[in-house]
């Protein structure tokens, strides 16, 4: 990886991935502070915009250290950024990352979530040399089951009570996906 100062943009029919600026605060807080979103995340929803703030700069740190890789989805027209996805978790040396992906609600429903992970997959496999892709998934979050096995994560295992949120324990759907098993979409 030879990229310098910020992520690549990667670009499909109908969204862009992108690196995200203080100005995208709004947008972000429109995503993390509705709890509707949150309901299978890993923290509440936010209640201040500063932590949109918070979030961008821990975002820029992270890709700085290169443990971090998070881009703006933004609709290709407007830019308006729509959520994130994310590469975390990641090991060079074992050639792995863990995926994330959040849009808001309107966005739900029309095959963006697929548009992106068709972006990060082939990103994370051909250009960062990953060979095994992960995803933690809420057993209850339906549709994101449906939208990493449609693009052909493998269901591993269940980690019992692995998060603690909202007030409740939470088990894992531990998924992964394999570079020699890929059949790009
Ligand atoms: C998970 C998320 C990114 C999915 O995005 P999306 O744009 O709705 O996904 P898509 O429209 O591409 O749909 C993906 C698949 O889910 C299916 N799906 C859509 N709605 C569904 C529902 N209510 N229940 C089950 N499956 C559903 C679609 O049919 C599609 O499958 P297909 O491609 O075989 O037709 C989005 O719902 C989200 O941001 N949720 C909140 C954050 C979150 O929980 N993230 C995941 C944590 S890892």
């Amino acid at each position: 990886m030879n990229w310098s100062s910020e992520l690549p943009t990667l670009s499909a029919e109908r969204v862009r991935l992108r690196w995200l600026r203080p100005e995208d605060c709004e947008d972000l807080f429109s995503v993390f502070g509705d709890p509707a979103v949150m309901a299978y995340w890993s923290h509440p929803a936010w209640e201040q915009l500063e932590r949109a703030r918070e979030y961008i700069r821990d975002i820029h740190a992270g890709f700085a250290a290169r443990q971090l890789f998070q881009w703006g989805v933004a609709e290709l027209d407007s830019d308006i950024i729509l959520g994130t996805c994310t590469l975390c978790s990641y090991s060079a040396e074992q050639k792995r990352a863990e995926v994330g992906i959040i849009l808001g609600r309107a966005s739900w429903g029309r095959g963006l979530g697929r548009e992106v992970l068709n972006l990060l997959i082939p990103f994370a496999f051909e250009e960062m040399d990953l060979e095994r892709l992960e995803a933690d998934i809420d057993p209850n979050n339906e549709r994101s089951l449906a939208l990493f096995e449609g693009c052909g994560f493998v269901r591993e295992g269940l980690l019992r009570e692995r998060w603690r949120v909202h007030g409740e324990v939470q088990d894992s759907v531990l998924l992964g996906l394999l570079k020699r098993e890929w059949i790009p979409g």
